[in-house]
């Protein structure tokens, strides 16, 4: 089949690879800017320049096309002026009305949609037969767009018109984009209901519509409409991120339209959906985000270090993020386990800068090194029988540390008794000496 994609963003692009790797159709892939086409080159059998509300350019795009899959957005989406939402969504309908007759091959029109049409409907069940009621300006001229294609049905001429739920996938990964709302407060309940649909599926879709010569509107959504609180409360499940602590006693300035919407009619039209609901990686990961809060927690603490465990309490074994900042002070200690081998200690610096000191039993350091994130030496392991420190060089310095485990804090540490017990003046002396041996280019 010969298919022209209008607009070669997140989905039309994905759609373009779709089908360039199965090899079955002739593609022809546009774009608006001229800086664009090389990296397009060879994403589509065909690339060209051409904005779609412009009759001439949209013609050329179109010329010889059997299928037209219009996937325009503007840059920034729902903040652009409705001046420009109307140039990019109504105005190519309108030019494609006049340029029919000149597009004798056309036989099917695709177009991206989106459930955002349907409004705010207090969280109740929406089809593709609920009368849409857009939440502003912009909906209504997704609306009229819609009106416009639907006005290009003809007995030869199909349209489809896929209704999209909000985009995640590659790029626009939600792990990414949600983790920073993970352990702040909220105003309101988090209690909208929101549609999701991956791009995998946006793409499959789009395939099967086309595949299947599709000649109505189907909303592309996943099975799941999940409110903003059960989203996040799985997100902070599944990475050990603190909860969203949401306050339903205060307005929420920006209130989000809550609304389910039905896919029923796309199973029924025998779509499988890759990804039937969000689903988040059981990781957690090491961000400067996490870095930066753990490193804040032990510039706030009266030690001046804190530890952010990976591990439970039970595991066999620790993993830990332990930040320290200059002047706090670690009792030289080394770790005693009950099976020989186990008492060892493995650190990395993630971020800024370490010093370890190893003693001899007597106090004698034997050796002193400087860790530091960018190298050259990132990070130790030392053997069981160690005595050491750590200094902090740096402010927010960051260790992963790893452990043998269970945590049983009576026997974890076998402290040398000839240096000062923390909290005390002597201590802080000692902290001081250790961290001037570094600052001398040990
Ligand atoms: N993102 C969502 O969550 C969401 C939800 C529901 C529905 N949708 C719909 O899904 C579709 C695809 O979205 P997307 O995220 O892939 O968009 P995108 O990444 O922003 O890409 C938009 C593409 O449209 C092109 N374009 C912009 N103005 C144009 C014009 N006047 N004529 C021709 N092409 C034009 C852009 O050209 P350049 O290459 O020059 O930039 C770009 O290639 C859109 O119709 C959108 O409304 C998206």
């Amino acid at each position: 089949m010969r298919i022209t994609i209008i607009g070669s963003g997140y989905v039309g692009l994905a759609l373009a690879r779709h089908w360039r790797r199965e090899g079955q159709h002739q593609i022809s892939l546009t774009t608006t800017r001229a800086a664009r086409l090389e990296s397009l080159h060879g994403q589509a059998d065909r690339v060209l320049l051409a904005r779609a509300d412009d009759p001439d350019q949209l013609l050329q795009a179109l010329e010889g096309a059997e299928v037209a899959v219009f996937c325009q957005a503007p840059r920034g989406d729902r903040l652009v002026d409705p001046v420009v939402y109307r140039a990019t969504y109504c105005d190519p309908f309108v030019a494609l009305q006049g340029l029919l007759p000149a597009l004798p091959d056309l036989r099917q029109i695709v177009y991206t949609g989106s459930g955002s049409l349907y409004g705010d409907t207090g969280g109740a069940w929406v089809d593709e037969d609920t009368p849409p009621q857009p939440r502003d300006g912009h909906g209504e001229v997704l609306l009229e767009a819609e009106q416009l294609l639907s006005a290009c049905r003809s007995a030869q001429r199909r349209v489809c018109v896929l209704r999209f739920g909000a985009l995640y996938g590659p790029g626009r990964d939600l792990l990414r984009r949600l983790s920073p709302l993970a352990g702040t407060t909220r105003a309101g309940a988090g209690q909208e209901h929101c549609s999701w649909l991956h791009l995998d599926d946006a793409v499959g879709a789009l395939a099967a519509a086309v595949q299947r010569g599709w000649d109505q509107t189907v909303n592309v959504v996943d099975d799941e409409p999940c409110t903003g609180a059960t989203l996040m409360s799985r997100l902070t499940e599944a990475t050990g991120q603190d909860p969203v602590c949401w306050q339903p006693h205060l307005e929420d300035p920006a209130p989000r339209p809550d609304r389910r919407v039905s896919n029923r009619r796309l199973h029924q039209l025998g779509y499988q959906l890759q990804h039937p609901r969000v689903e988040f990686p059981r990781l957690v990961r090491l961000d400067d985000a996490l870095l930066g809060a753990v490193s804040a927690r032990a510039a706030a603490s009266e030690r001046g270090r804190m530890n952010h465990n990976l591990h439970r309490h039970a595991d066999a074994v620790q993993r830990f993020l332990n930040a320290l900042q200059p002047g706090t002070y670690v009792r030289p200690h080394r770790h005693v386990r009950q099976s020989p081998g186990e008492g060892f200690e493995c650190f990395v610096v993630l971020q800024g800068s370490i010093g370890l000191l190893v003693f001899a039993a007597d106090g004698t350091v034997i050796h002193s090194q400087r860790l530091q994130a960018g190298g050259p030496v990132h990070g130790v392991e030392l053997a069981e029988d160690q005595f050491h420190s750590l200094v902090a060089l740096s402010d927010d310095a960051v260790l992963l540390e790893l452990k043998q485990g269970p945590y049983r804090p009576t026997e974890d540490k076998d402290f040398l008794a000839c240096f000062p017990a923390e909290g005390t003046e002597q201590a802080a002396e000692q902290e001081r000496c250790w961290r001037a041996l570094f600052a001398e280019g040990g």
